[in-house]
């Protein structure tokens, strides 16, 4: 044992508990190493209900990894609509075109070499590792964490890279070389749903309990330890949905920040009334031939939260305010369902179309 955490005597209950309790995923059926890579990047930002859908439609439009390198950018953030990061998405073909240049479109059965990948980390690659290749290597997320620090009942902060650095050691010196895979799943599904994030954890059907110092101390609320988030800041939009013919106006959103490359309907710093919103186009000389105000919309980004005035405009020329709508792609409504990928911050608005 070179490690600061010992973990040895959960190895044994958590296998069994996992062995009669382990849920049925997709990507459990066919745990191919593409199957394994594009789940764990789904897992990390929603959950599994939710990734399930998304999962299944992937694998069946882009099977492989040549088809994943090859997709257009558009229909792969399609693909993507409604999971947000799309960087992750962007990330997935990167790492899938060097596949296809080095490895011919094969993951390599390495973490080292998985870790160089573009959007593989050390989470990430320890997944593919264990799950898809049996190679004995840590797969430590924040379920991992919070299982593994309540049961040790350790105060150590866990969004420090030492600490993580420091489990995943520990996950090395116990980490069964026969089912590295099972184990290291055996862990995050355990805090999934028994040693769950918010409220009290299931301890009553947990097969760690006898040995868990957080329950023995009765701290299972106050670990892990990590640092308060910071508030989300609040902006508040005026968005504009200007039709003509049938047709609405989008544009693309910059290529670097948030919802980067994605498509979207103009918007105005803060809320304007109708009024203002007619006057407006007016000064810029855009003629409104009518002009009403939609339900508000409202969502939440991981650091802000977007509280969204909006309406929709009727114009009677394709050509916009430059400092509006440079370049406005006129859509038709059905192609801003089935074709351009607008984040699911718009969708509210989408569905008022
Ligand atoms: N959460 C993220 N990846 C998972 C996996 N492979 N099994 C269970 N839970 C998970």
């Amino acid at each position: 044992m070179n490690s600061k955490y010992d973990l040895g005597a959960l190895v044994k209950p958590l296998c069994l508990w996992y062995e009669k309790n382990k849920r049925s995923m997709p990507w459990r059926e066919d745990a191919t190493p593409y199957h394994v890579w594009l789940s764990e990047i789904m897992l990390q930002q929603t959950r599994i209900e939710t990734a399930k859908a998304y999962y299944e439609r992937f694998i069946r439009e882009l099977p492989d990894v040549e088809a994943l390198a090859q997709v257009p950018e558009d229909g792969l953030m399609k693909l993507w609509e409604g999971l947000g990061y799309y960087n992750r998405a962007r990330n997935l073909q990167k790492a899938a075109k060097i596949l296809v240049e080095r490895y011919d479109g094969r993951l390599p059965a390495d973490y080292g070499l998985l870790l160089d990948l573009p959007g593989i980390g050390s989470y990430t690659a320890g997944a593919i590792a264990s799950i898809a290749y049996g190679i004995p290597a840590p797969a430590v997320d924040g379920n991992v964490l919070r299982v593994t620090m309540r049961y040790l009942g350790s105060d150590d902060d866990i969004s420090k890279a030492r600490v993580r650095k420091e489990m995943e050691r520990c996950i090395m010196d116990i980490i069964p070389a026969d089912k590295p895979g099972e184990f290291n799943q055996a862990l995050m599904e355990l805090g999934e749903v028994v040693c769950i994030p918010n409220g009290m954890p299931l301890c009553d059907t947990c097969p760690a309990a006898p040995e868990c110092a957080a329950r023995a101390a009765g701290r299972q609320m106050e670990l892990p330890v990590k640092p308060e988030k910071k508030a989300r800041r609040t902006e508040k939009r005026t968005i504009l949905i200007f039709e003509q013919n049938g047709q609405i106006a989008i544009g693309r959103r910059p290529d670097t920040g948030l919802l980067a490359g994605l498509w979207e309907f103009p918007s105005l710093d803060g809320y304007l009334t109708l009024p203002q919103v007619k006057s407006l186009m007016e000064e810029k000389g855009t003629v409104v031939e009518e002009a009403e105000r939609l339900r508000n919309g409202r969502h939440i980004f991981s650091h802000v939260e977007w509280y969204m005035r909006g309406y929709q405009i009727h114009v009677r020329t394709q050509e916009l305010p430059q400092d509006i709508l440079p370049d406005p792609v006129w859509a038709a409504k059905e192609d801003l369902k089935d074709i351009y990928a607008i984040p699911v911050a718009f969708h509210s608005f989408l569905h008022q179309l």
